[in-house]
């Protein structure tokens, strides 16, 4: 028996997001991302559509490595202007039910005091549908902006991240005790003050003392989600993610990873509940072969190679207006992300790329593939794809919003479902029992289950 096919719709709180220029497309929508209805209204579709979740990327930086200034991701809207991810949860969480919200927060820039509480609110409010996308950021201009000289070293940043995890931990898992909250209006007792234990944590890096300030939500951790797969990345998602979102340009290059990333979470022991894999995709379809083809056409004409270029430097911290666009790009190691430069380069030695074929290729759906066909076509694409890589499911990207989701809903998703590869309910429970058809809480050989307070306070009498 195959797998069943896992699908997210991958999206940010801007306009645009992954297809730089297409936003003058005119059936576009994507530019009233400031409003709830937009927000409410894409939930809904996805839901009817049975999908995993909406995951929200996110940036606190400006894309401003090509040409050294800002100017070119402002003309385009190369993920600027950009709101908050975390803010459109509640209200695409009150018109679903089921659908999971996979936000995107970087933990180099934040205490992760308030971050835990902002996550146990969002984890109540949703009913335990929330899961975070861990990352570190690789823009400079966010350090930059939060008074920082530059940004931290890459994997300096990966070790910031350890701690910060533990920190969340020991909050989200070993503050408060199941039974510590009583509601007992009869003795007047809100709460048991013994179950709750301040976390006493001082590492490199962070101090807390206190107690979480908000009670266990249904999932206490929120799913986790990672998605950086540089080597020190695919460490870190072998350790801790539960969910890892990929791109790549090949199968050939996606199944390296796929088995990389699983092999580092066996290595962790986790062997019982590795991580699910997410693949990105474009999906362009319609009723017909031959409609999907002229939609893809027609989305093509609305590339636009600058903002394409001021896309991939800021991910790469290459300055691609340097180069010639019948240049061949090449790998350099720097502190910006690494398996974005890596995918057009190094990953696949018999494969080069010129700046001009990457920037045309990353100008529909980013970094991942684009996939062009009938219903019937793309179901076999997505097969094919699940099957000789081992993923479970896509990280779709979208043309032109919402357009390219109402295609996957209404044309593929049935198809996927009379081949038996596509769920025709949702399971029950929150969003970790949806995916894990497991409990709630974290697996027990997850690390998140195996921290502990230490038991000797820090500073008696200040907690
Ligand atoms: C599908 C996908 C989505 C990502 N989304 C974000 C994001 O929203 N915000 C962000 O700062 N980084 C994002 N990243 C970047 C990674 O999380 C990571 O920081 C980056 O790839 C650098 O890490 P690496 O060198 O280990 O790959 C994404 C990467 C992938 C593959």
């Amino acid at each position: 028996m195959k797998k069943p096919i896992r699908l997210n719709a991958f999206t940010m709180n801007t306009v645009g997001h992954q297809s730089p220029g297409l936003w003058t497309h005119p059936r576009d929508r994507s530019a009233e991302y400031r409003t709830i209805g937009y927000w409410t209204e894409l939930a809904r579709l996805l839901e009817r559509g049975l999908f995993d979740g909406v995951f929200i990327a996110d940036v606190l930086g400006i894309y401003d490595v090509f040409g050294g200034t800002a100017d070119a991701a402002l003309r385009h809207a190369i993920q600027v202007p950009a709101n908050d991810p975390l803010l459109l949860v509640p209200a695409m969480a009150a018109v679903t039910e089921h659908l999971g919200f996979g936000v995107t927060f970087s933990l180099t820039y934040e205490h992760p005091y308030p971050f835990a509480r902002r996550m146990s609110t969002l984890d109540h409010l949703t009913g335990g549908r929330v899961g975070w996308n861990i990352v570190t950021g690789y823009l400079d201009s966010a350090a930059r902006n939060l008074g920082l000289p530059k940004q931290m070293a890459h994997d300096e940043r990966y070790d910031l991240a350890e701690e910060y995890l533990e920190v969340l931990y020991k909050l989200w898992e070993c503050s408060w005790e199941d039974d510590a909250v009583l509601r007992d209006k009869a003795t007047g007792r809100f709460t048991d003050p013994a179950k709750v234990h301040p976390i006493q944590h001082r590492g490199r890096d962070f101090t807390v003392p206190g107690i979480h300030l908000s009670e266990p939500s249904p999932q206490r951790t929120p799913v986790l989600y990672q998605a950086g797969s540089s080597a020190r990345g695919r460490i870190f998602a072998g350790r801790h993610a539960e969910c890892v979102f990929m791109s790549a340009p090949s199968i050939g290059i996606l199944k390296r990873a796929v088995d990389d990333v699983r092999a580092a979470a066996c290595e962790c022991g986790r062997e019982s509940a590795p991580p699910l894999v997410y693949a990105q995709a474009l999906v362009i379809t319609g009723a017909t072969n031959a409609e999907a083809h002229a939609k893809y056409e027609e989305y093509r004409r609305h590339i636009d190679l600058e903002a394409a270029l001021a896309l991939l430097s800021g991910w790469t911290g290459v300055d691609f207006s340097r180069f010639d666009l019948g240049a061949t790009v090449e790998y350099i190691d720097n502190d910006a992300g690494r398996s974005a430069l890596a995918s057009f380069s190094k990953a696949d030695p018999s494969r080069k790329w010129t700046v001009r074929e990457a920037a045309e290729f990353i100008g529909l759906g980013g970094r991942g593939p684009v996939l062009v066909g009938g219903p019937e076509a793309i179901s076999d694409q997505l097969e094919q794809w699940m099957d000789e890589t081992g993923i479970d499911g896509f990280n779709l990207a979208f043309a032109v919003a919402p357009e390219t989701f109402e295609d996957v809903v209404k044309w593929v998703v049935p198809e996927l479902q009379r081949r038996g590869r596509y769920r025709t309910t949702y399971p029950r429970g929150t969003l970790r029992e949806k995916l894990f058809a497991g409990s709630s809480r974290l697996p027990s050989s997850h690390p998140g289950r195996s921290v502990r307070i230490d038991p000797l306070p820090l500073e008696p009498g200040r907690l």
